[in-house]
């Protein structure tokens, strides 16, 4: 069941985004900076999930890397859940910006969802332990595209007063939603029971 709805995402994504790779250029790349944040996520992690970390792949590492870089909100306190609560607030935001004609509104939520908050111990404490492989995580460029690419694109379009434009990347913002939680999300709450962070 599982395998079946990752597949479908994995399609899914796959169709939407071919063949950018990348929600923008990668940012001027400041490898200590990283390293240090990647670090500091390490000691929020338990040792069974830092192995896990150390043993991925260095392209993953690079884009975990250039995540946690491009999101310059990071908490040390609030959860995944949290963090995707103030995405769905933006998300929300955007759609009644646009039923309204207001692309002041939807351009600025549309551009904080793109830049949205890192949770604590950044995102793999709170992905299924099975899914923190090279191949679980090598969906996360795609889906970066899916919902931060098309949020930036939706920005800009709105800033324009394209609200027809701005509609139809809301629906592709969407489908990255639905495609992360298709291969990431399993039962809604469940990894509140499956605890990876350190106390
Ligand atoms: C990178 C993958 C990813 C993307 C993209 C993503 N989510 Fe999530 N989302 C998750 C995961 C994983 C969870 C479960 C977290 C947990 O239970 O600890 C989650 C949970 C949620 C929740 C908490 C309630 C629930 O249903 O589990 C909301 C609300 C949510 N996401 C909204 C959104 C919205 C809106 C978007 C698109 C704008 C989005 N998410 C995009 C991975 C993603």
């Amino acid at each position: 069941m599982s395998l079946a709805l990752g597949t479908s995402a994995t399609l899914l994504v796959a169709s939407l985004t071919a063949p950018a790779l990348a929600a923008d250029p990668p940012p001027k790349a400041d490898p200590q900076r990283g390293a240090e944040l990647m670090q500091k996520q390490m000691s929020q992690m338990t040792p069974e999930l830092v192995e896990r970390a150390k043993a991925l792949s260095p392209e993953i590492k690079q884009f975990l890397m250039h995540v946690a870089l491009r999101h310059e909100r990071r908490s040390d306190t609030l959860t995944l859940v949290q963090v995707m609560q103030e995405i769905l607030a933006d998300y929300q935001t955007i759609g009644a910006a646009i039923a309204t004609d207001n692309g002041a509104m939807a351009a600025d939520a549309a551009r904080r969802l793109a830049l949205h908050r890192l949770p604590r111990g950044g995102m793999l404490p709170y992905l299924p332990f099975d899914k923190v492989t090279d191949e679980g995580l090598s969906v996360l460029p795609a889906m970066e595209v899916a919902v931060e690419g098309n949020a930036t694109k939706l920005a800009e379009a709105a800033e324009q007063g394209d609200m027809i434009g701005a509609a139809n990347y809301y629906g592709a913002v969407t489908t990255g939603c639905v495609a992360c939680h298709n291969h990431f999300r399993g039962q809604p709450g469940a990894t509140a029971y499956t605890p990876r962070l350190r106390k």
